[in-house]
């Protein structure tokens, strides 16, 4: 982020940081105390979709430091009513983007949980990493990085590159068959449908990258995410793990 933040700066770029699988982690930088993620751009988004670590059941959260920035989003969010305005007036096209009361008094509770939530996470990530770690077909998540803490959303495993994309959908069935949620992750953007009009427009780095995912298909789409909910119990993490270990 420090990286991104010099370089929008030079280029003078608006920066969105988007820290939506990414909320309570921490990021310090020489000489700095840790920041949270999430506050480094001039506009950041969470996500609350009952997969991310909280939840108010849908939804998200933008957030900023400048004022007119958070108005403006506030009065779009609001069906282009300003925050002044009177309810029957307004001053712009908008959305309703609203949160309802209901879903925000879920947040907030678990806001107060957050500590506790991302400690369990923790724990779990530790023990997949305890039960996986001589699984040498597996390249597991880094549990430690410098500098960052991390705010565990999901375990994402990477199958080494002599796996088929065959072979990996049958280790992921093999984990379903054995009611494990487990699926694979993203593919990188530029290879999805919805974008596939811009690829010859790409400037060189992303094709780059792109061609790397044509040519060595298993490096890039043979992540897979497994389960790493807090309410997973130490027994049910080790099944997991077990069954992870004794694929096909
Ligand atoms: C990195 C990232 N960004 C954005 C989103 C979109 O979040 P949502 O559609 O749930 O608001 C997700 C959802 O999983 C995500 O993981």
């Amino acid at each position: 982020m420090p990286t991104l933040t010099t370089l929008a700066q030079r280029h003078n770029l608006f920066l969105i940081e988007d820290a939506c699988e990414a909320i309570g982690a921490t990021l310090s930088t020489p000489g700095q105390p840790a920041k949270p993620i999430g506050s480094f751009a001039h506009i950041a988004v969470f996500a609350f979709y009952p997969n991310k670590q909280t939840t108010t059941g849908e939804g998200g959260m933008i957030v900023t430091r400048d004022p007119d920035l958070a108005a403006r989003m506030r009065s779009l969010r609001n069906q282009g009513r300003t925050a002044s305005g009177h309810w029957l007036q307004h001053t712009e096209l908008g959305y309703n983007y609203r949160l309802s009361d209901i879903a925000c008094t879920l947040g907030i509770g678990q806001m107060h949980r957050l500590p506790e939530i991302l400690a369990r996470r923790e724990t779990i990530a530790r023990l997949y990493h305890h039960h996986l770690a001589s699984e040498t077909s597996l390249t597991l998540p880094p549990l430690d990085i410098p500098n960052l803490r991390i705010s565990w959303f999901v375990y994402v495993v990477r199958l080494t590159a002599d796996f088929t994309p065959a072979r990996r959908d049958q280790i992921i069935h093999t984990l379903e068959q054995a009611s494990i949620g487990c699926g694979r992750y993203f593919a990188p953007i530029h290879l999805q449908r919805a974008y596939a009009e811009f690829p010859p427009h790409i400037p060189p780095p992303h094709h780059r990258i792109r061609s790397l995912a044509h040519h060595r298909p298993p490096l890039l789409q043979s992540h897979q995410r497994i389960p790493a909910p807090h309410r997973l119990r130490h027994p049910q993490a080790g099944h997991t793990a077990y069954t992870l270990n004794d694929h096909p």
